[in-house]
């Protein structure tokens, strides 16, 4: 069979400062997107690195007192070990100083300046060093570099200059007739409206007088290459161009995974570089906005440079990696707090993903001693009763939005699901069919559906937390897969789980962060003064044996010899009870006729003061006095409350 192909590329990341919260981000979106495509059947390769010649770099080792080749293992090394930490899954780490990348970035180049489409020139510019290029006076904002906010110098130099220009027709034209080319639609815009004023060619040397941090010109000693021209060239270098067979199965499938700022080297530059190398053309580019931390651009200044290892230290990895894919629109920008990151793992992961999991299997547990059962044909077939159809929306959404990076909607179609899935229990009160045996085979049915959720729920989150998805899967005793994944099509059929498989008691999978104390290895960003304690939690399970009810108050009286009880019959619907009350203190009996009451309607009886309580009534004390509960709107007696 021949199997689709996909190969996904993440920039190469600068040697000149360590790994921060914007790299890991690109790094788990195209990671993200690889086992995605694996799930959907493709065959792929996944693609970063270091970027490690120029100015920048020299620059950095200089401060650090270090060559630029000792400065770059170092950095380079954190990257590479960042890999594993945040469970990034790649094919290939290149550094720009390989050997194989630098013999690559030579042919390349030999066979543009062979072609005529490089030439010798004189040229005055305006120079940015932090961009290690040269800006015309229409890019600079206040005669500022956009991106520094510092003034160029005016550089006179002789140089090379790739023909740039002669190719601009011909790359507007590729735009516009591959619609997917740069993805999304609005940094193609951009590209397009940048391509209606004339290119400049671009000078692709720098003199060795100036930078001999570089790879030198295969056709001049005297020059290095312009950092951008080595950088992009990795992308087939690590494939093994020209005549590697990874080159040749991966490169017409190649989406490159950058953020809003480098488009222009990555949708002009290199575009023209592969047409006037005579390389096909890549397939596209995957554009992403940018990482704000509290608000504000990330910045040593600012003191927010926000460190992916401590953030996963402190809350995990899968946790990170959800909450990216979560709170970022692709394409658009986000902001970064840890009160987001921690609302988020608290409401998302702990309270919907963890609490349904837990709430099933207990139930499952409870009923039928954790054994999977069979559930009926024909009630599976009432559609009241059944969760297939939900599950194949839920598969069918996540699949279109996660195949064009709209990782937000792909986690919404998971968590549509989840909350269908808890909807379910609800409706269907297995603790209500649990009561009587004539039920059993209703209840064997809608916890086996249950059971089928979450084992759809456990293959769907696999690309965003690997992890989790494995440990749902042991938990639910499915069959271990040696590529570690369940695909798309394994997923989809209904009905996998077998009669009789013995299903574990989960351990929780997502705690809840007590945002009573500050966690231990807390990232630098955390600033929060954390509120005080709630009381231990119980599960949703645990609060389901109360039974709460609306009451309404009959009749009130004091009881002697007591300051502080009232006597009351309260209406419950479907019985009267009555109820001793501590609250005659705050409320005088004929204040409390007619009210609507929340009661414990399943509390043992007791005596107090030689009267029988069948029931308490809920109050809160506020300014020491007591307040009791109620509703905004009348609910008929007996009314359950949930
Ligand atoms: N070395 C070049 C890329 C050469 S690719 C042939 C470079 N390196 S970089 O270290 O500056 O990395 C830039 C990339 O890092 C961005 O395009 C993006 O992928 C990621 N990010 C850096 N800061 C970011 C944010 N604040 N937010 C999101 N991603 C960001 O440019």
């Amino acid at each position: 069979m021949n199997t689709q192909k996909q190969y996904f590329t993440t920039p190469i990341y600068y040697v000149n400062a360590k790994p921060h919260l914007g790299h890991a981000y690109t790094s788990i979106s195209a990671d993200v997107s690889t086992r995605f495509k694996q799930m959907d059947g493709h065959e792929t390769f996944f693609l970063t690195g270091t970027d490690e010649h120029g100015d920048k770099i020299v620059q950095a080792a200089q401060t650090q007192g270090t060559t630029p080749k000792e400065y770059a293992d170092k950095i380079s090394r954190l990257f590479q070990d960042l890999l594993p930490v945040l469970n990034v899954n790649n094919d290939r780490f290149i550094r720009t100083t390989d050997p194989g990348h630098i013999q690559v970035v030579k042919q390349v180049l030999s066979k543009i300046h062979a072609s005529g489409d490089i030439y010798f020139s004189s040229y005055e510019g305006l120079y940015c060093f932090g961009c290690e290029r040269f800006y015309q006076e229409r890019e600079l904002v206040d005669g500022k570099c956009p991106d520094h906010g510092v003034a160029p110098e005016v550089i006179k130099e002789s140089n090379y200059f790739f023909k740039m220009s002669k190719y601009q027709a011909w790359l507007i034209n590729h735009i516009k007739t591959n619609p997917d080319f740069i993805q999304p639609a609005q940094y193609r815009t951009e590209i397009l409206s940048f391509l209606k004023e004339p290119l400049e060619d671009l000078c692709i040397s720098r003199p060795k007088s100036r930078l001999t941090w570089g790879i030198t010109l295969p056709f001049d000693e005297a020059y290095v290459t312009y950092v951008w021209f080595d950088a992009l060239v990795n992308y087939i270098s690590a494939l093994g161009y020209p005549d590697g067979e990874l080159f040749k199965k991966f490169w017409p499938t190649t989406r490159h995974f950058v953020a809003k700022d480098i488009i222009k080297p990555h949708g002009i530059y290199w575009p023209i570089m592969l047409k006037a190398a005579g390389i096909p053309i890549y397939k596209g580019l995957n554009v992403h906005g940018f990482w704000n931390v509290k608000g504000s651009k990330m910045s040593k200044s600012i003191g927010n440079v926000t460190d992916p290892l401590q953030v996963t230290a402190a809350y995990g990895v899968d946790p990170f990696r959800y909450f990216l894919m979560r709170e970022m629109v692709f394409g658009l920008d986000a902001n970064f707090t840890e009160e987001t990151l921690v609302s988020r793992i608290n409401s998302d992961l702990a309270n919907d993903l963890g609490n349904v999991f837990s709430r099933i299997l207990s139930m499952n547990q409870r009923y039928f001693k954790g054994e999977a059962r069979e559930p009926d044909t024909h009630i599976q077939q009432e559609k009241s009763l059944s969760l297939a159809s939900d599950a194949k929306t839920a598969i069918d959404k996540f699949q279109q939005a996660m195949s064009v990076c709209e990782f937000h909607k792909g986690v919404g179609a998971i968590w549509q699901f989840i909350s269908i899935m808890n909807k379910y229990i609800d409706t269907n009160e297995p603790w209500s069919l649990a009561k009587n045996d004539d039920l059993t085979p209703i209840l064997e049915t809608v916890l086996y559906n249950l059971i089928e959720g979450l084992r759809v729920v456990s293959c769907l989150i696999y690309p965003i937390m690997p992890a989790t998805s494995y440990k749902m899967q042991k938990t639910l005793c499915m069959a271990k897969k040696d590529n570690g994944f369940y695909t798309l099509a394994e997923t989809i059929p209904w009905g996998q789980t077998r009669k009789g498989t013995c299903i574990a008691t989960p351990d929780s999978l997502f705690p809840r962060i007590d945002t009573d104390k500050t966690r231990p290895q807390a990232p630098a960003i955390i600033t929060k003064a954390f509120k005080p304690a709630l009381k231990k939690q119980i599960t949703i399970d645990d609060f389901a044996k109360i039974d709460l009810r609306a009451g309404i108050v009959m009749t009130a009286e004091r009881i002697e010899k007591s300051k502080k009880l009232l006597k009351l019959t309260v209406d419950l619907g479907a019985e009267v009870r009555q109820v001793i009350a501590g609250i005659a203190k705050d409320y005088a009996p004929e204040d409390i006729i007619g009210k609507q009451v929340i009661v414990v309607a399943n509390l043992k009886e007791a005596t107090l003061m030689g009267e029988i309580s069948q029931g308490m009534i809920l109050a809160a004390t506020h300014k020491k006095k007591l307040v009791l509960s109620g509703f905004d709107k009348e609910l008929s007696p007996g009314n359950p409350v949930k």
